[in-house]
Formats: C-alpha cells, structure tokens, sequence
C-alpha cells in the first residue's frame, strides 16, 4: 500500500505538486508518485507516460493494484507529445538527464503558459538545464535540494513567464534558493566544488597550464568557495 513515499526524492517531487490540480508524471517508469498523489487526495487525476510500453504497463500493474485506475489515463508517447492538455496542470519529469529534459520542453509550445508548472528532477546536467529554463522564459523557479539513499538531488518547479533571464554563476552551480545553513544545499555545493576541482586537476594533468579555460575554472572555484563560506 503507497500511502506514504518513503524515498525522499520521490517525496520532495510530490510535495512540489499543486494541491488540486491534475498531475502528469512524463516517463513515469513505476508510477510510483501519481499513485501517492491521488491516495494522499493531493491530486483529483493523473496522466501517466512513458516512451517505453514495459515501463507504463508497470506503472499500470501498480495503479491498478494500489485501487486508483478510474483516476489515471496511461499514455505510452515520447515527452508530451500528444497529450491533451488541461486548463492547469503540474507536470512532472523525473529522474532523467538535463538535456533530454530540456529537450522535451522546447518541443513542446504549449508548456510557455502561466497555467502549467513543470517540477522538474534532472539526473545530470542540473546547471545545462537552469541555464536553459531562465534563458527560455521558464524564469519563475523554485529548487530544493534533497538527500536521498546517500546522493543528493536536486528538484526544480518552474513556471513560464516569458521573462528570458541571465543565470549567474551561483544560482548556475549550487541552484536556485541556495541557502549556505541549509545542510542539504551545502551539500549539494560541496559536491559541486568537488567535481569542479576534479576538472582543474584534469587541466592541469593535461598540461594546458596556461590555457583560459584553467583561469576561468579557477576564479569560478575562489568565487562559489566564497559563497558557500562567508
Ligand atoms: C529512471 S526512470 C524515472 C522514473 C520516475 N520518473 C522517477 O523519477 O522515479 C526514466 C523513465 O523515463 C522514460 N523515458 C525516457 N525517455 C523518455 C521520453 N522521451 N518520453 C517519455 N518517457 C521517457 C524511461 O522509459 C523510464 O521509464
């Protein structure tokens, strides 16, 4: 029985959701968070995609075991495309790479509306995908980070305005809402550092010693250093 989501991933996605409002959860795999959502009351209906049919049908097989099926419609399709949209909808995509996100997105006009949110959880290439988000209208961002079986994560909910802004570098590397007494966030920075650090050494190794590219990594490194600690 899911009447709790005891990943804490899975959690802080759902928690993002609008009280209220129909849910999609694109590339939904087990179903796992539409299916919390409606037990919990939280959302009245949900869509459920996936690319592939083995994923959906087992969304589908945990849907109908859980009791909720008269509340889902199950759609095997590649991001949105052709889905039919409601008047206000929380759109989910989760736990795939920044790119493929950003990808699904910009394939889709229809998301450049006030009226939908999407609530976003990149695997990879998070600071690829804000730049995308702000630089595309998506400027109304919120993001929390959340540690989750040992690996940190980051949750993005945004909303389109049509105000396309510049990330700076901070909001760039350690995310939107970064808070430095925040353990999760300072976490989430640390690691970032840490791989940033592993680039540099990566430079230097390659012996590009004087190359732009290692001046720049190094006064990105001095800057978000001073960030997280002063
Ligand atoms: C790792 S699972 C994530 C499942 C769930 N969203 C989560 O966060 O726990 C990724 C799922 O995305 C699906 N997927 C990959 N590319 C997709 C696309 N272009 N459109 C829809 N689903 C896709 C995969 O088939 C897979 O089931």
């Amino acid at each position: 029985m899911i009447s709790t989501l005891k990943d804490r991933r899975m959690a802080k996605i759902a928690e993002a959701v609008r009280e209220g409002v129909t849910v999609f959860d694109i590339g939904s795999d087990h179903a796992l968070i539409p299916v919390y959502l409606l037990k919990s009351g939280k959302c009245p209906r949900a869509v459920i995609t996936d690319i592939s049919r083995n994923s959906l049908e087992k969304g589908l097989k945990n849907v109908i075991k859980e009791g909720v099926s008269v509340q889902v419609e199950a759609v095997c399709t590649d991001g949105t495309l052709g889905l039919d949209l409601p008047d206000e909808a929380d759109i989910i995509i989760a736990g795939m790479g920044g790119e493929l996100i950003a990808e699904i997105i910009s394939r889709d006009e229809r998301l450049k509306d006030k009226r939908y949110r999407l609530i976003l959880q990149p695997m990879t290439k998070v600071r690829e995908l804000r730049i995308y988000l702000s630089e595309s209208g998506f400027s109304d961002i919120k993001e929390q980070r959340v540690l989750s079986c040992g690996k940190i994560y980051c949750v993005i909910s945004c909303g389109y305005t049509g105000s396309k802004e510049k990330t700076g570098d901070k909001e760039a590397y350690f995310g939107y809402g970064f808070d430095r007494t925040h353990n999760e966030d300072r976490q989430y920075a640390k690691k970032t550092l840490n791989d940033l650090k592993r680039k540099m050494e990566g430079l230097k190794s390659s012996g590009k010693t004087d190359s732009e590219e290692l001046n720049k990594t190094g006064k990105l490194i001095s800057y978000l250093e001073k960030e997280l600690d002063s």
